[in-house]
């Protein structure tokens, strides 16, 4: 079978889904081909937290309605360390801006309802996914689905297919500087079916370790706590883990954490990791494909979404006019805010965690980091700036 689109699209995440949603309300044609299937793309459990502009563009293109309804804005969080907490006004601190909490997975179900009402083509489950001719003008993707091989001609590609997707590794060998930095601590993550026992998130400190509490809905909550990154979760049955996280999150003045039935848990590892450029030939690398950050930011799907804006961008102004400055200019213009927010992960990252460290150095600095951001309205601004997302530029 041999098929065109204008641009073919690898991933049905949220980069690669709302890609194919903004290019469609230019008029920009795509095919988007995805290796699993639509249910398990919309039910795996991924981070909640959308900054401002994503929520934003997500609004301005008519993908507002539930996330308007459902989600829950914040306007604080909190630090807790030492048995107190402390809140970080958001919202105050950043002229009114705010977080929304709302799942990933809604935000891809609200897209692929978005999409297939569109009557765009989304191939789920397909296989065998290989790129060539990234460097000529007609780039071409062969798969597999349902036994049949497909070969689909493209304009352009975007590689949206994630940290394990085949994408990135179909640029040719020494085009592609690789940065990378794996944190010493994993984050075992549970989702349970249990009332917030905070109306803000969460981020505490402790000797034993670091701990969030973070929720979905009114009903359901997400919790996570700091651990070995290679730590096996059979060592931890439910009991131990609610024991573990009320012991992190206590407070002097006896709040308590509510605890319930475990809905899911899974451990992940913590890193950073970045290619440049996020682009050759024909090819564009898009949010997880091009980069990881740490989950302390609460980024990575923010960060995907600002790659896909000025992809949807640069592609519109081509196929309009032609016009080559853009798409030469999307490596600069992403790498530029996804370095700017590794760093701010990777504050958060090392100001909240417990590191296996020797003579108590470290903890002592992040002591100290902790009651800056706590007691100078600059350094809580700088926070919150960075939290509630820098405006897309
Ligand atoms: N062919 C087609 N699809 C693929 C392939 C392949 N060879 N390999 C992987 N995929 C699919 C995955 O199954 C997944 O659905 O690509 C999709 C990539 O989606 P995400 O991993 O969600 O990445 P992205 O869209 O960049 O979103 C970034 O998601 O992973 C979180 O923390 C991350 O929140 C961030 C956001
Ligand atoms: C989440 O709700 O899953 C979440 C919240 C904040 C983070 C990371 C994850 O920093």
């Amino acid at each position: 079978m041999n098929t065109k689109t204008q641009v073919g699209i690898i991933g049905a995440g949220p980069a690669g889904l709302l890609l194919s949603h903004l290019l469609h309300l230019e008029g920009i044609d795509s095919v988007v081909l995805e290796t699993r299937s639509r249910k398990y793309v919309e039910e795996r459990v991924r981070a909640g937290v959308l900054e401002q502009g994503t929520v934003d563009l997500l609004c301005e293109t008519g993908l507002g309605d539930r996330l308007r309804r459902e989600g829950l804005v914040h306007r604080g969080i909190e630090l807790r360390f030492d048995g107190r907490g402390h809140r970080i006004a958001l919202s105050d601190l950043t002229g009114g801006r705010a977080i929304w909490i709302y799942g990933q997975k809604q935000v891809v179900k609200d897209l692929n309802k978005a999409r297939l009402a569109a009557g765009a083509t989304i191939h789920f489950e397909v296989n065998d996914v290989r790129l060539s001719g990234i460097d000529a003008t007609s780039p071409v993707i062969n798969y597999r689905k349902d036994d049949q091989e497909h070969i689909l001609t493209c304009d352009f590609i975007a590689g949206c297919d994630g940290f394990h997707g085949v994408s990135r590794d179909s640029i040719p060998s020494g085009i592609l500087r690789t940065y990378q930095h794996d944190y010493p601590f994993g984050w075992l993550g549970i989702l349970a079916a249990v009332a917030p026992s905070t109306e803000e998130l969460i981020y505490a400190s402790h000797d034993r370790g670091f701990a969030l509490h973070s929720l979905r809905s009114p009903e359901i909550s997400r919790l996570y706590i700091q651990v070995d990154p290679d730590e096996d979760i059979n060592e931890w049955p439910d009991d131990r883990i609610w024991q573990e996280l009320s012991i992190r999150l206590a407070t002097r003045d006896g709040w308590t954490l509510a605890d319930g039935p475990i809905l899911e848990k899974g451990i992940t590892s913590l890193r950073s990791f970045v290619v440049e450029p996020m682009q050759y030939g024909r090819l564009f690398l898009a949010g997880d494909a091009a980069h990881i950050v740490p989950a302390t930011g609460a980024k990575g799907l923010n960060l995907a979404v600002h790659d896909v804006r000025i992809l949807a961008e640069s592609l519109t102004a081509w196929f309009r006019t032609g016009a080559t400055e853009l798409l030469e200019q999307y490596s600069t213009r992403c790498l530029r805010r996804v370095w700017r927010v590794q760093d701010f992960s990777s504050f958060m990252s090392l100001m909240l965690h417990r590191f296996p460290d020797g003579d108590g150095f470290r903890s002592r600095l992040q002591r100290a980091q902790l009651e800056y951001v706590c007691s100078s309205e600059a350094a809580a601004r700088s926070l919150a700036e960075n939290y509630v997302g820098l405006p897309h530029v």
